[in-house]
């Protein structure tokens, strides 16, 4: 039987060789920190059910990487461990001096706030959830980590107490950034965060300029579960929060990719399509989208269409036309444009949300000239 630290140095080493780690110390960390430490109760399979530590193939299925689902309520998925590539590239982009002082919101399992200690950082982390900190707990001691800060809160506030930060790193997919967050910065510091757009949650860099301008800049396509509070406001002029299925298709534009766009040059149009169109979200259609994709929603959330990632547009519903029409001409300017990716992409911020407890969302995107 392979040991636990032979599958986490393969592991390492095949995130390396992906490019979804380039820094020595990253990849260290991920060959060093045991992960199942983290989920030593269990997680939730693809398929949903329980797998426990004691299940065949458990630490093979630790070290893959893919999402470990470790909390579910009301069928919806409320906490876990992120998928490792992302983590990587996340860590990577916070681009990390030894000592840096981090603030992560979303503690979940512990095992980022744990990589990031390993790999230099002193840590604090939060999470709204009372048990899934206790977890967090256990893990890190398990992992033999003991210098993380652990606190329980609403990571909208940020933890004064732990600033100022050279780094806010948020593991849980927001509506904005919290003003808190950039209050609690040192100077030069940012904030890493997935913060939804078109009905997903890209990693944005959010920064304030001197002149006290919030920006945000892309950094990489992303899917998260979405933040408990104030940091999930529904806003005005937001895109719409998606959904579906929508109706059957009645209008349908050929593809026009082949071999079909990867996931990540099909996330870069997605991005796109909501930077010029504020109709573009995701839904889940009626026909064989496995897990849903990017559409156009109609303004009366019965219709819209529907963009595939071999470039088919599909349009159902009162105005499918209209909207088909819509979507390949978004098509068009994408590709007229470069196909430009995820970190094309500058915005200024404004504050919106909750008035009691406002947050910075991104306004007019445009591209990097
Ligand atoms: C995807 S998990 C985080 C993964 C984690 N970084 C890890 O390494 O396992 C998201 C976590 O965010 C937490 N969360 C949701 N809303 C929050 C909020 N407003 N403040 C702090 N944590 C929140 C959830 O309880 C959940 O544990």
């Amino acid at each position: 039987m392979v040991s636990s630290a032979e599958l986490r140095r393969r592991f390492a080493d095949g995130l390396w060789r992906e490019g979804a780690i380039t820094r020595s110390e990253v990849a260290e960390a991920f060959a060093t920190v045991p992960r199942e430490a983290f989920v030593a109760d269990g997680f939730h399979g693809r398929d949903g059910t329980w797998v426990p530590p004691d299940a065949k193939g458990f630490l093979t299925t630790v070290y893959t990487n893919d999402v470990l689902v470790t909390k579910i309520v009301d069928g919806r998925a409320t906490s876990s461990s992120s998928q490792p590539s992302l983590m990587a590239a996340m860590i990577e982009a916070l681009d990390l001096s030894p000592g840096a002082r981090v603030l992560e919101v979303g503690a979940g399992t512990g095992y980022n706030a744990a990589l990031m200690t390993t790999a230099g950082a002193r840590v604090t982390t939060v999470d709204i959830q009372p048990d899934v900190v206790t977890r967090a707990g256990l893990g890190l001691s398990a992992a033999g980590v003991s210098d993380v800060d652990l606190q329980l809160g609403d990571g909208y506030e940020g933890w004064a107490a732990g600033a100022p930060y050279d780094r806010v790193i948020v593991t849980v997919g927001v509506a904005g950034a919290s003003p808190l967050w950039l209050d609690q910065l040192a100077p030069g510091g940012f904030v890493l965060a997935p913060i939804r757009h078109a009905g997903h949650h890209p990693v944005l860099r959010v920064a304030r300029a001197a002149g006290g301008t919030v920006h945000a800049a892309g950094v990489c396509p992303a899917g998260f579960m979405s933040a408990a509070g104030p940091l999930s406001a529904v806003y005005p002029g937001a895109h719409p929060l998606g959904g579906g299925p929508l109706p059957a298709t009645t209008v349908s534009h050929p593809a026009r990719f082949d071999p079909p766009l990867d996931v990540f040059r099909y996330h870069d149009m997605w991005f796109a399509l909501g930077a010029w169109d504020a109709r573009t979200t995701y839904v889940q259609p009626p026909d064989s989208m496995d897990s849903g994709g990017c559409a156009l929603l109609d303004e009366t959330v019965v219709g819209g269409a529907t963009i595939w990632p071999d470039g088919t547009v599909r349009g159902s519903g009162p105005n499918a036309e209209t909207y088909a029409e819509r979507a390949s001409a978004l098509i068009d300017r994408w590709l007229a444009s470069g196909r430009p990716a995820v970190p094309a992409w500058r915005t200024e911020m404004t504050l919106d949300g909750d008035p009691a407890q406002p947050i910075w969302v991104p306004r007019d995107w445009r591209l990097v000239p």
